[in-house]
């Protein structure tokens, strides 16, 4: 039965939101929160409902669109440049008779013209494009939204398998060769024990890790993260070759670095038995496949066939379902996070699982345990999605002991020992103790410090240092600590007392918004915190704000109104509340016109970091009347050099001869009540009108909040 009209628009609209925001967390913050799996079934769906519904068809759509990795939100970091040549994705399938189907259209748009296919490994990184001029690299450009790309350049040449002049002297004078770059699960695994010891939050997949080493600021940094890189697809004006395959030979000869996994298939059984052969394969390969590529070899029948809007009509990509490890459950921890909520987690006889040894994997809630109808000692199909934590698919009955007794939820608090308690409408058991329960205590510090929240230098050692010896119970605690204090902590130092204390200084100049965030109030993510905050304008507003009041700002639901409600009628709070605004705390949103101008007609080129984000620092030269650029020349007005400034920067500075000032004199330059602790609080002028509106972005976060597919709130 076709769906209501209107259900149906309301539907797409909703999709394009959550495919919008998985593809900004996908491609810009290298963080993805929805398997690759459910993505391409959302945007299935999407499809279908555009399809079926033509008049609700829009260009705006994701389906038209590829996924941009350019960072529309901040100023770019890097120099963006058009791709000569569009850079265009793959349709993509999980299903072989789909495979079939390609293969069946290509023979009928070739009639009669022998064709054959080159099967090729998926690689799971990050898409790139080399330009070679006389044999020299001359630049390297990312996907960006296929007709842009970031010009990452100087990051490419310390990839060590890329070179940069090539060997042999039979290449055309200009061309471009696509390929991928990837991180090898050896260096992700380096990568990611080493971002744990350094209290980072680690990469998710080898792919994130690889996306986001691609774009960092620092090359010498680049050089460590060991990323390698393959090369797939050669374009230019008259390519002198007859075939895909044998481009890409000759590029093999050139130097440059090209797969040695590709067959030539003439049939659709050739293929078949090649995907099948990877599928198992795979798994012993030292870096990440998600699938295989099928591409109409001959170049001349690739042009016959062309390209729709967004993928070419001569090549496919099939994807393998996600690797499954079969392994054995030991126990089941039962974890209390920062809310109360008390999750299920399976510990797990450790199993190779896409190249990472998975020891744990959530069990979410005594629902979901129900319904897997898990045991200890059960043997269990574990699986990766979008998310570091692998989850349980099921349990393989075949293999259990008779004798096994389905585990029991918890009645009380695993930590402090008091009576979980659980409301009708959810799925999770709460420990109600949220004043004397150490871990939920740790568990909202270590969200107060968090960098999207007061981006204090803290993890998960440190707060449990912190709190073990009793110098921080809550989060005005920190604006108390002294370095003696700090001194007392095993392994502690002068210089990473003072690097601690330098950090919890500048947190005061959090925005406000970020302040709501911090609070941890349930319900209230990032982007929640941003529409209350400018909606309210002060902390004072939302405290005294009525059930209906709350429930009236746009985008905020019953749940969250409540939530911000009884957040604000429990005493503890207020009583942090009142400390942190004794502790120069920011609680009442910022001004937002520009400030001064102090720097008109200056270019400003940053390095290294600052007491407050890069991206605040940005807005303040903004904000005076500069502009920030990422790369120096002649017209570069001065380096604001922070903490460990680009060495190759500082280099070019000094060549040019251009000025080099620090945080302290940057600061002193622009006027005092310019400066970032300035808010509507202190000048006593409400939030500008134009600040309550919600943008678009705002609205999409909220979808994917709103059916939790993003997100680490409880
Ligand atoms: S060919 C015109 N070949 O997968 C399209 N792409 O999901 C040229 N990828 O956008 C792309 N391995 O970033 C091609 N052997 C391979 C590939 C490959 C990985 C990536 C590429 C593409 C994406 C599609």
């Amino acid at each position: 039965m076709k769906m209501e009209k209107t259900q149906a628009y309301t539907r797409i609209l909703e999709l394009r939101g959550i495919i919008d925001e998985a593809n900004r967390r996908y491609y810009v913050e290298n963080a993805p929160t929805i398997s690759d799996r459910d993505f391409d079934f959302l945007m299935k769906e999407l499809e279908a409902l555009e399809r079926e519904y033509p008049e609700f068809d829009s260009p705006d759509s994701p389906t038209h669109r590829v996924g941009s990795d350019l960072d529309a939100t901040v100023q770019k970091e890097f120099k963006q440049y058009p791709h000569k040549y569009q850079m265009l994705s793959l349709g993509n399938t999980y299903d072989i008779s789909e495979v079939v189907d390609f293969s069946d259209r290509a023979s009928r748009l070739l009639p009669g013209k022998n064709f054959t296919y080159s099967c090729e490994l998926k690689f799971d990184g990050t898409a790139i494009c080399l330009s070679y001029s006389k044999g020299r690299l001359v630049r390297a450009l990312t996907r960006g939204d296929g007709q842009v790309g970031d010009d990452v350049t100087a990051n490419v040449k310390k990839i060590s398998n890329i070179p940069q002049s090539l060997k042999g002297g039979n290449y055309p004078e200009e061309f471009e060769i696509r390929g991928e770059i990837y991180m090898p699960y050896s260096a992700f695994d380096r990568l990611n024990e080493e971002r744990t010891r350094d209290e980072e939050q680690p990469f998710a997949n080898p792919r994130n890790a690889a996306s986001g080493s691609l774009k960092l600021l620092d090359s010498a940094e680049v050089a460590k993260r060991g990323l390698e890189c393959t090369l797939y697809h050669m374009v230019g004006e008259a390519l002198p070759f007859k075939t895909h395959s044998e481009a890409l030979d000759a590029a093999q000869s050139w130097g440059l670095p090209v797969s040695d996994k590709r067959r030539i298939c003439k049939t659709i059984g050739e293929i078949q038995d090649y995907i099948n052969y990877w599928d198992t394969e795979r798994k012993a390969l030292p870096f990440a496949t998600d699938g295989v590529v099928i591409k109409v070899n001959e170049l001349e029948y690739q042009k016959d066939l062309g390209y729709t809007a967004k993928f070419p009509r001569w090549a496919v990509a099939y994807k393998f379902k996600a690797e499954q490890a079969l392994t054995q459950v030991k126990s089941i921890d039962y974890q209390v996070g920062r809310t109360g909520a008390v999750t299920p987690v399976a510990n797990l006889d450790p199993v190779l699982l896409s190249g990472t040894t998975v020891k744990r994997a959530t069990l979410h809630n005594e629902d979901q345990m129900r319904l897997l109808d898990i045991r200890i000692g059960d043997y269990v199909y574990v699986e990766k999605g979008g998310e570091i934590i692998p989850k349980i698919t099921s349990v393989e009955l075949s293999m259990r002991n008779a004798a096994l007794k389905a585990p029991e939820f918890p009645k009380v608090c695993p930590d402090c020992g008091c009576t979980l308690v659980k409301d009708e409408d959810e799925a999770k058991w709460f420990c109600p103790n949220r004043e004397g329960c150490p871990t939920q205590i740790k568990g909202r510090l270590v969200h107060f410090v968090s960098r999207k929240a007061m981006n204090i230098l803290a993890g998960d050692a440190t707060i449990d240092q912190l709190y073990a010896l009793g110098l921080v119970k809550s989060p005005a605690d920190f604006y108390g600590l002294d370095k003696a204090s700090l001194l007392r902590l095993e392994g502690w130092k002068d210089k990473m007392a003072e690097r601690f204390l330098k950090s919890i200084d500048a947190s005061r100049n959090t925005p406000f918004e970020n302040v709501l965030f911090a609070l941890g109030i349930r319900y209230v993510g990032e982007t929640t915190a941003k529409v209350i905050a400018r909606h309210f304008g002060n902390v004072d507003a939302i405290a005294a704000a009525s059930l209906e009041e709350l429930r009236e700002t746009e985008d905020v639901g019953d749940v969250i109104a409540e939530s911000v409600y009884n957040f604000f009628r429990n005493e503890a709070n207020i009583n942090d509340i009142a400390r942190l605004r004794a502790a120069g705390i920011h609680l009442a949103a910022e001004r937002e016109e520009t400030a001064g101008d102090a720097l008109d007609g200056k270019v400003i080129v940053i390095t290294g970091t600052y007491s407050v984000p890069r991206d605040r620092m940005k807005k303040i030269i903004e904000e005076n009347g500069g502009k920030s650029s990422s790369s120096i020349s002649s017209k570069t007005s001065f380096v604001l050099a922070g903490e460990k400034p680009g060495p190759e920067k500082m280099k070019k500075a000094e060549e040019l001869g251009v000025k080099v000032i620090s945080e302290e004199e940057f600061m002193a330059m622009i006027h005092p009540a310019q400066n970032p602790v300035q808010n509507s609080e202190q000048n006593g002028e409400p939030a500008p009108a134009e600040s309550q509106a919600v943008t678009q972005q705002e609205k999409i976060y909220k979808i994917g909040e709103q059916m939790s597919l993003f997100g680490d709130e409880e």
